[in-house]
């Protein structure tokens, strides 16, 4: 029954969407993403993404808006049981409506974290088997990745849409990503 469960999130994420993110980890470093503060988060096709679309136990894939071929931005919206998640200090308020997001680009080697499974709150990267725990910030509970995905901030718009706070506040993917070349 696990298998089957990692199975079904994994097809709704789509396996294809692993290709741009492998070949982006072997280009070099991005520095900052496109989001900023007050972009609303849209789904591959460019549509915004209300706060409450998206189903408690759902996940999907987003950009923020007029970048959604941006690979570095690429981030997950996951949908909680409000209350459930488990705040990091300074980050209260990051998700509002038990929405959280997190980067999709793996801290280990940047493949694209691919897998959700809800019943144990874990998001699986299939490269290299690294389990992040989503109520957790996304800390890394086994695998060869030793740091946390990056969470964005996020806020509500006037018009109910999810918009970033801002970037992220601190480097996407790898290490090695970040460090000067
Ligand atoms: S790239 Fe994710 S575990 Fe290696």
């Amino acid at each position: 029954m696990f298998g089957t469960i990692w199975g079904y999130a994994l097809g709704a994420f789509g396996i294809l969407a692993l290709v741009p993110f492998v070949a982006l980890a072997r280009r070099a470093a991005p520095r900052g993403t496109a989001w900023s503060r007050g972009a609303r988060l849209v789904d591959g096709d460019g549509a915004a993404i209300k706060a409450n679309d998206i189903p408690v136990g759902g996940v999907t894939t987003v950009f923020p808006e007029g970048h959604v071929a941006a690979a570095e931005s690429a981030t997950l919206l996951i949908r909680l049981e409000e209350g459930l998640l488990l705040s990091e200090p300074g980050r209260e308020g990051w998700a509002p409506g038990g929405n959280v997001a997190y980067s999709k680009i793996c801290t280990h080697a940047g493949c694209p974290v691919a897998v959700y499974n809800h019943l144990y709150y874990q998001l699986y990267c299939p490269c290299h088997q690294s389990v992040f725990d989503v109520l957790q910030g996304a800390k890394p509970l086994s695998g060869p990745a030793t740091r946390a995905l990056p969470q964005l901030a996020l806020d509500i718009d006037g018009q109910g849409y999810l918009v970033a706070r801002g970037d992220y506040t601190e480097p996407v993917g790898p290490d090695r990503w970040s460090r000067p070349s």
